[in-house]
């Protein structure tokens, strides 16, 4: 199974995802939010990139079974039900919701990775599901950091490097892509020293600046839900064992 990595997601075209296994990641916060939302049995996650669609597709629902939620500049957006602190997801705010999910990046590179064979999302929280799913399907993968308005993001990058890790039982192979070998390379480097590494970023640096520093402790924490967001009919969904024989 060969392993390629973006940094950010604004050079992803349809060719990079076509026929692989991609995983999208925004640790902070939009994927955490995501795996902590279906966790919490929202019905589904609709990621769209930006707010025009949000509103376009809640036109044609029904007001009382979607919510909708999301940020820009990391605030919630004006009149939106929800931002996007995985810590508002709670089971009691969105059991059976449908949830129309906006945010600066992490929608935005959900959204470039459509045509992928199967689309799926990552976070600390959600690592090692992620990593037993690759594997079970068997196909090359594709990692794509959402990063920060075209930027690297330090906790993206060192979650695909952990995955990596996973993935390659420790040992990096003889030749992988050099965007593949930085996020390896950043997660050996800080991997006994993780959660110090990861509020070092600029991501986290502002959220608790900015009164988020709960949700930077939870984002941060290694796989504590066994869950799998699957992309599949333009939404996020939890992925089950049981639908294995269509979804293969
Ligand atoms: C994003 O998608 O850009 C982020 O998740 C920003 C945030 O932390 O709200």
């Amino acid at each position: 199974m060969k392993a390629e990595v973006f940094l950010t997601s604004s050079t992803v075209t349809e060719d990079d995802v076509k026929g692989r296994t991609v995983i999208v990641i925004d640790v902070l916060r939009a994927s955490s939010t995501i795996a902590t939302a279906l966790n919490n049995w929202a019905r589904a996650i609709v990621p769209v990139a930006d707010t025009g669609s949000a509103t376009k597709i809640a036109s044609n629902l029904d007001q009382s079974g979607y919510l909708l939620g999301g940020e820009r500049g990391g605030i919630k957006i004006q009149g939106y039900h929800l931002g996007n602190s995985p810590l508002e997801y709670t089971q009691e705010a969105i059991e059976g919701r449908t949830i129309i999910f906006t945010t600066t990046n992490g929608t935005v590179a959900i959204s470039r990775a459509r045509g992928a064979e199967h689309l799926i999302v990552g976070s600390f929280l959600n690592a090692q599901r992620v990593v037993d799913f690759v594997r079970q399907i068997g196909l090359d993968v594709t990692i794509i950091c959402a990063g920060w308005r075209n930027r690297v993001s330090l906790e993206d990058t060192l979650c695909a490097g952990l995955l990596l890790h996973r993935l390659w039982d420790g040992r990096e192979p003889d030749l992988v892509s050099d965007s593949a070998h930085i996020a390896f390379s950043q997660y050996v480097h800080d991997q006994h020293n993780l959660d110090a590494a990861l509020r070092r970023s600029n991501q986290a640096q502002w959220l608790m600046a900015n009164g988020y520093a709960d949700d930077v402790d939870y984002c941060l924490q290694t796989d504590v839900l066994p869950v799998l967001p699957y992309y599949k009919e333009n939404r996020l969904v939890l992925y089950k064992e049981y639908e294995q024989a269509s979804v293969l």
